[in-house]
This record gives C-alpha cells, structure tokens and sequence, in this order.
C-alpha cells in the first residue's frame, strides 16, 4: 500500500498531504472514491487543483492496475466482472433469486414493510460472508452501518451456530458502526476506506440506509435537499463497492401510501434516488409466516419471486412443500415491466414522498395474450397486454401469496 500514499503522487508536497489527510482523505484510492467536487468543497482548494490532483491519482491507479482505463474494451470489462464475487444466503431460495447469492462490486437494496426480514437478512449475510469460498463465502469481513440500533450480536451467535461456525470468531469479523443522523451515517461511509482495506472486509451493510434522512427531512420543501444528500449517500457506496470489490447492502423502508388506489400501496421511501442507483432491488414482503422476496431490478436476473422464511438461522428455506412451490413459480406477473408505460394519474397529492413518480404504479391486469400495443422500452420481450383497472384489489405482488399454503398467523 505504499505506492497509495498521497505523497508519492507528482506535485503534491507535505502542505497537500496535510490539508487532505486533515479532510479525511488518507491515500490515492480516496482521492478518487470522493472526486473533484467534494474535494475541493472539503479542502477549501480551488477546483482546478483538485481536479488536477484527482486525475493524477487517476493516472497512478490506472499505471498500478487497480482501475480501469477510461475506454476499456468489452474484454477487459468481462475480466474484471470475472472477479466479482459472490456471497451465499445460506438458503437455496434467496440463492437461487440472487443467482448464486450477494455480489461484490455492486449494490443491493432490499426494501420492505417492518418486520418483513431485512434486518435478519443483514445478520444472516453477515456470518455467511465468513464462510470459507468453497461454502459459497468469501473469508471476509463486515462493516454494519446500523442506523436504528437494531443490530444484535445474539442474533449473530444463534445464526453462527446454526451454520456450524465459531460465534465468537463471527462476532469479530464484524465491525459496527452506529450512526447517530444523517451527517454521521455519511462521515462514517466517507471515513471506511482504510478500514476496508486493512480488514479485507468484503460486505458493507447499511441498514437502514434511508431512515434518518428521513426522519431530518420532513416536509416537502426540504425534498430536494435530503434527496441530494442521500444521492451523494448513494453513490458513495456504489463507488466504495466496485473500488474495494466489496458488495454493499442496503435497506429501505416502505412506505404506506394510502392514496395509491391501485397497485401494492407500498413502496420504498428513497424514491428514485436509491431505485436508479442500486444494482439490485429486491422487495421482501410478508406473508402470514412466510415472507416472499422478488427481485424488482435487475440487469440480468429473471423476474422472479421465491418464498422464504425467518429463523434462528436468520433468513432460511421454506419448508419443502413451498420451496417446490417457491421455485416452480417464477414471478409471472409483469407489473414492474409496464411500469413505465402505464399513465394513470392516480390522482395522488402531498404526501406522496421522493420524487418515486414511478413507484405509482396503477394496478395492470396482466392478459396471456400477447399483443403489439405495448409500447417500446419495456425488459421483458413477451410483455403481456395490459389493462388498467380501477378497482383496489390487488393482483399483483399479493397475486403470488395464494400461492403459499395456509399456515399464516
Ligand atoms: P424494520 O426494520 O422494522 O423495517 O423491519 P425488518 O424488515 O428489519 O424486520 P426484521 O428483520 O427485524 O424482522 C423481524 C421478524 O424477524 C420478527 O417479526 C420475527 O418474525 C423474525 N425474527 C427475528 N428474530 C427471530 C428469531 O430469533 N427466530 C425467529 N424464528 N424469528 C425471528
Ligand atoms: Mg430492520
């Protein structure tokens, strides 16, 4: 790590070094994870030195092979997809959902109403990120960002030790950080790269990502604000996962919107900011005793929904019956792939949160028939007819829960 010392880049003397590491920015791969704009922001430096400097560290990292050029060819791209790496659930369900399990270089966020599993979730992939690779881990560590004190080292224990691992070895590899507001939750992100990399941590978990943003900003005049400063949240964390080739995991709450008339009156508080940045999003819902997850965005998994449960080994498989279930029915509904097209007002006012126009999805009927009328742009190719309809009843991710049997609460 050496070669990433601030000094070792041409031009930048001991007055540089200083007023940067006194910014929070210790080394090279810093330089780059916070960019031009916020450095010059934090150093007080004019913008073009900052830029000047940010692209020297550009240069250093592309010389030393740890990123990429700025024109890269298709075959490099694959080469450096070839190192992602893949982090088990521990259930054959969300692995299979997840195609093999959490990525590295990218972001997941699972979104959904309180007690539907994100926060177990986030215990379970803290101890099987640990696992060694041939179980499907990554002999990593974790950062836990817990934003709502709800991270809990007995759920750590029972979870180990129903995976057949040493609870204590677990609760070590695992440092967490309490983040008291917003400012703090950004500082703790901003200050995590040395951290990282001396700790070979290989999971980042924020849970929850957006909930003291939402708790400071209230009201829609202080909207744009917060949606910039959870933005900047955002992409930080993007930019720390593919830098460290470390996954990120991120959760959201929903919110209940009673006036959505149709559709699931849920949907995740971020808004667009954090739809459009993560690579992954996954909804979780539950269901009686069953929670069901379905991947909502994806830029190469089906759409699809898998039935899974909660623990003491934190997320595990259904039992049998559904899992057969679970795996037999892919997602057939193809609301989120009309999304886009379907322009009912459903004449929602205020308290509609985040800029999440999107997320006003009008019920559609989905029709087997197939039919040109669909417009463009769409994911899927055999986009089904689509009807809008007025009614509230649901057909769309609470279409799948009759698929569960009845065992609820
Ligand atoms: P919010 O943070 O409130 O939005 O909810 P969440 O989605 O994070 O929910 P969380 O992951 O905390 O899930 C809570 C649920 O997990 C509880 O309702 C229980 O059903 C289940 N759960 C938590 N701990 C255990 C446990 O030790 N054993 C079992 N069987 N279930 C558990
Ligand atoms: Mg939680």
């Amino acid at each position: 790590m050496e070669d990433l010392r601030l000094d070792s880049l041409p031009g930048v003397g001991p007055v540089t070094t200083k007023k940067l590491s006194d910014a929070g920015i210790h080394n090279v791969m810093d330089l780059i994870v916070r960019g031009p704009v916020e450095i010059a922001e934090i150093t007080g430096m004019d913008k073009d030195t900052a830029d000047n400097i940010v692209e020297k560290a550009r240069q250093c990292l592309v010389e030393g092979g740890m990123i990429s050029k700025d024109f890269v060819s298709a075959t490099e791209i694959y080469k450096r997809r070839q190192q992602i790496g893949k982090i088990t659930t521990g259930t054959e369900c969300l692995d299979l959902l997840l195609d093999g399990g959490l990525e590295t270089q990218g972001l997941t966020e699972v979104y959904g109403e309180f007690g539907s599993g994100k926060t177990q979730f986030c215990h379970t992939m803290c101890v099987t990120v640990q696992k060694p690779k041939e179980e499907g881990g990554l002999d990593g560590t974790v950062l836990y960002i817990d934003t709502e004190n709800t991270f809990r080292p007995e759920r750590i224990v029972s979870i180990a030790k129903a995976f057949g691992m040493d609870p204590e070895k677990a609760l070590d590899r695992i440092m967490v950080a309490r983040a008291y507001n917003s400012s703090h939750q950004t500082l703790i992100l901003e200050e995590s790269s040395q951290m990282i990399r001396e700790n070979n941590i290989k999971l980042l978990i924020v849970d929850s990502a957006v909930g003291l943003f939402r708790a400071e900003y209230l009201g829609r005049g202080t909207l744009s604000v917060r949606q910039q400063r959870l933005n900047k949240f955002v992409h930080l964390l993007v930019r720390i996962a593919e830098t460290y080739n470390c996954a990120a995991l991120a959760t959201n709450q929903v919110m209940a919107s009673p006036d959505v008339f149709f559709g699931d009156p849920t949907r995740p508080i971020g808004g667009n900011v954090v739809a459009h940045t993560s690579t992954y999003r996954i909804y979780f819902k539950k269901s009686g005793k069953k929670r069901i997850a379905r991947m909502v965005d994806s830029p190469h998994h089906p759409e699809q929904e898998v039935i899974f449960g909660l623990g003491e080994a934190g997320v595990i498989d259904p039992d049998s019956e559904t899992k057969k279930k679970s795996i037999m029915t892919p997602k057939s509904s193809k609301v989120e792939a009309v999304k886009p097209e379907v322009k009912v007002e459903p004449k929602s006012d205020s308290s509609v949160d985040a800029g999440s126009k999107t997320e006003d999805i009008p019920k559609v009927k989905v029709e087997p028939k197939s039919d040109s009328s669909v417009d463009a742009g769409s994911k899927t190719e055999d986009i089904p007819k689509v009807k809008v309809e007025s009614k509230t009843d649901s057909v769309d991710a609470d279409a799948k829960i009759e698929d569960i049997p009845e065992d609820s609460e």
